[in-house]
């Protein structure tokens, strides 16, 4: 088999590599078609490939003169506390017959540049379709960080619960405060150790309880709220692949312990995705940390996962 070369991502690369994120993206599309269209279109992605390749270094693996992947990053002063580069998933791509060899050969490559430049946690989102890839990614020493998925707005014929379910307002702040705080305290304990600042506090939980925007749906037992779900416009947080206007992006969730396991959350995400349909969106999107095992569970039995992001940190200073 003819050798890989591997060159710099420049401006003439650009055009194939967003037409090989493209087709990828199609491949994953067709098993998912609740993902949107518009990033099947390589005029959707060209012009973040250009503004990347203008801000960091990337590299393309060519085989017979043909560009068969690539390899780009955003360059991070701070990636969850450390100097880091983040791939996001239309900024690398690899034929799915060729996607070990080729990651390896760019990974080999761009490794020894990000390392020297000082930056030691290294991460990649990939679609879930590609096997090999992943599996190209764990052997190189990556762990999963990260997940997302999506689904239709279709009834998941949930029961209601002996619990009343409504949607939250600026009255109800603090009951959600503590909910607020105890999904925190869930995501910054073992075993998901997520670097999360200070919790969001009253007053940025008070604006999105009084923004239209933002639907809290809970379930109370008497005046003591027991769980929320917070729907709202796609996040900002998530992978790129979801963002659209018809995306409603799931960016909270927490039952209290002792009532979990009997199906409060499924009747939340039931009179969440009933609220998206009539608000007019088309999807629901969630991300969530692969190591909450709860929440991990929860989310895959309802959503179909789109992209997984991959993490490997170096110790820089070691050796
Ligand atoms: C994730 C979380 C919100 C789920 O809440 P929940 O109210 O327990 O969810 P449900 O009861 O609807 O579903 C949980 C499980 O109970 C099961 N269940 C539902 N109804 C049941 C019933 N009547 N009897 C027995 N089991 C039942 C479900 O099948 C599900 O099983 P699974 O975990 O094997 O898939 C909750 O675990 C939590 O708050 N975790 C900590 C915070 C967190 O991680 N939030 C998400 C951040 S991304």
């Amino acid at each position: 088999m003819p050798p890989l070369e591997i060159l710099p991502l420049n401006g003439g690369f650009l055009s194939d590599a967003a037409a090989l994120v493209c087709g990828r993206y199609a491949a994953l599309r067709r098993a998912t078609p609740q993902l949107p269209p518009r990033y099947e279109r390589p005029a959707e992605l060209l012009p973040r490939l250009r503004d990347m390749a203008r801000r960091a270094p990337g590299a393309v693996a060519m085989r017979d003169g043909r560009l068969v992947g690539f390899l780009a990053a955003y360059l991070l002063d701070s990636f969850r506390g450390h100097p880091g580069v983040f791939s996001p998933e239309w900024a690398n791509g690899a034929e799915p017959s060729l996607s070990r060899p080729v990651y390896e050969a760019l990974y080999a490559h761009m490794a020894r540049q990000w390392a020297a430049a000082g930056y030691s946690l290294h991460g990649l989102s990939l679609f879930t379709d590609d096997m090999a890839a992943s599996e190209a990614w764990r052997w190189l020493g990556f762990g999963l960080g990260a997940a997302d998925g999506v689904r239709d707005l279709r009834p998941i014929g949930a029961s209601t619960l002996g619990l009343a379910i409504r949607r939250a307002g600026p009255a109800d702040l603090d009951q959600l405060d503590q909910l607020d705080e105890g999904l925190h305290r869930h995501l910054v304990a073992a075993p998901v150790f997520l670097p999360l600042g200070q919790p969001a506090g009253h007053d940025e939980l008070a604006a999105d309880l009084a923004d239209p925007a933002y639907a809290f749906w809970t379930a109370w037992d008497g005046d003591r709220a027991v769980a929320f779900i917070k729907f709202g416009p796609a996040s900002e947080n998530a992978c790129a692949v979801i963002h659209d206007s018809g995306t409603t992006s799931i960016t909270g969730a927490f039952t209290r312990p002792e009532a979990r396991g009997q199906g409060v959350a499924a009747a939340l995400l039931d009179r969440g995705l009933a609220w998206a349909r009539e608000a007019g969106y088309a999807r629901c999107a969630v991300d969530f940390e692969p190591m909450n095992t709860p929440a991990a569970r929860f989310w895959t039995a309802h959503f179909r996962l789109v992209c997984l992001s991959h993490l490997r940190y170096i110790d820089l200073q070691a050796g």
